[in-house]
């Protein structure tokens, strides 16, 4: 059956029943590609890009892989099945029938919570626009457009929230959405980190390791979340963020194993001698560890937070996993938080409400997470007989947001003087001399096959095709 993506919205969600909903969203429909063909990848609009579609949410479904042109991309709308008689699963409303409908009273805070989730999915993909032009590998390019696409649809997901349920103030925000760009000086993205261009390979990997893994760390909060309709949203996007956070797992991994391999073959780990073959050294993937972990621990908000407290206990916005958790309430519990005595020069210990701690508890289960990758790269450098160790800065270093902000710390977390940090954190962060460097490698290698020095072939390709598999036709 021929069906005409290009005019019809692929759903799950009766669209063809709801004809009012149906027109909006097909009126939203022809901005989104605009800003798609603007905003989104430069170039590449015409080629052919071999890409997983949902089709639906079913095993079968939701990944269907074919080539196709980015633009004709069927961007979809779906939401994961309904659990029967679903109740709200902790907060005050807890044992609640989950809404159906957003509560009148919760309504202005469910649209700026969607909305913010919103608006980094388009953000990235603006990010990212230009990464295409200097691809390692046909393999990676496509894996680059599957995340835009994907990162496109969950906009879409997002906006048929807005659509649905918020009515006219849905709508504005669903084109306000498409007006906000990122690093824009007028109409810039909500987040800070959201308006900072990507434009090295090295930092793309760290920003789908680091960075979307929060994406995915917010989306599991929100998908256990009282407004049902929110909740099975998130749910089947969580099903696509495996793969971004698969690819920034696996780019990372390649480029250590890259390192590795020049390292044996000259038998040195100096950094210099690394660099001069083309590969990039251990310790400048440390730094840029080291930058995109600590810029995206800051996204979780305020250690302490009286707003993250209320989407706790409004039963809005849940814990990752909540239901790992013995105590759903949280009234009467307490969570320690470590602050800065400036004046002592020390490190102090606070026991504070846990719901107003609920931002530290999922940046807690966040780091946990980013651990275990780290664990894997450094088992690949231990095989290779190598004696280095990447590891994740503290949680206090370069920090911008919560109790760490005013202060400078090293990556152990030990205190330093405004003086100490400046004159050594190009120990830590890539220099401008670093920049440069990661710079001079990126040249487009877009041959069926070959691979840039700097990185590793993968283990193997996209859904059982070879790693030789011409992912983008040119
Ligand atoms: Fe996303
Ligand atoms: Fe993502």
């Amino acid at each position: 059956m021929a069906i005409d993506y290009k005019t019809r919205i692929p759903n799950n969600v009766d669209l063809d029943g709801n004809r009012r909903l149906q027109r909006a969203l097909e009126s939203w429909q022809p901005h989104y590609i605009d800003w798609w063909r603007q905003m989104g990848p430069d170039r590449f609009l015409e080629n052919d890009v071999y890409l997983r579609t949902a089709t639906s949410v079913d095993a079968k479904g939701w990944a269907t892989y074919g080539a196709v042109k980015m633009p004709d991309y069927r961007w979809g709308i779906f939401l994961a099945d309904a659990v029967p008689d679903r109740r709200i699963g902790f907060g005050d409303h807890k044992g609640e029938p989950a809404w159906q409908e957003v509560p009148g009273e919760y309504r202005s805070i469910l649209r700026r919570l969607i909305v913010t989730q919103g608006d980094t999915e388009p953000a990235s993909v603006e990010q990212q626009r230009m990464l295409g032009h200097i691809c390692p590998s046909l393999y990676d390019l496509r894996n680059l457009f599957q995340v835009n696409v994907e990162e496109g649809r969950h906009l879409w997901a997002m906006v048929y929230l807005l659509h649905a349920h918020f009515g006219r103030d849905g709508r504005e925000e669903a084109e306000e959405l498409l007006q906000r760009h990122s690093g824009d000086a007028d109409k810039p993205r909500i987040l800070a980190t959201f308006n900072e261009p990507i434009d090295d390979w090295l930092s793309f990997f760290m920003f789908c390791y680091f960075t979307d893994r929060d994406g995915k760390f917010q989306l599991k909060c929100l998908a256990e979340s009282g407004f049902d309709p929110l909740a099975r949203t998130c749910r089947f996007m969580l099903t696509e963020e495996a793969h971004h956070m698969f690819v920034g797992d696996t780019g990372i991994q390649r480029v250590t194993k890259r390192a590795l391999e020049v390292m044996n073959e000259l038998g040195t780990d100096d950094p210099a001698a690394i660099r001069e073959q083309g590969a990039i050294d251990l310790p400048t993937i440390q730094k840029y560890i080291n930058f995109w972990f600590s810029s995206a621990v800051d996204l979780f908000g305020a250690d302490i937070s009286s707003n993250a407290a209320s989407y706790f206990a409004d039963g809005l916005k849940g814990r990752p996993d909540e239901g790992r958790y013995e105590d759903h309430d949280c009234r009467e519990a307490f969570f320690t938080v470590e602050g800065f005595d400036a004046a002592k020069g020390k490190i102090v210990t606070e026991d504070v409400p846990m719901r107003k701690a609920m931002n530290a508890v999922v940046r807690n289960a966040y780091i946990a997470d980013c651990a275990i990758g780290v664990k894997r790269w450094n088992r690949l450098i231990t095989k290779a007989g190598q004696d280095f160790e990447l590891r994740l800065p503290s949680p206090r270093f370069r920090r911008d947001v919560g109790v760490w902000a005013d202060f400078q710390f090293d990556p152990d977390g030990n205190p330093l003087s405004a003086e100490e940090w400046a004159q050594r954190k190009d120990e830590w962060i890539p220099s401008p001399d670093d920049r440069a460097f990661i710079k001079s490698l990126m040249q487009p290698v877009n041959k069926p096959g070959k691979m840039a020095g700097w990185i590793a072939p993968p283990d193997r390709g996209i859904n059982n095709q070879p790693v030789d598999y011409e992912y983008v036709r040119l």
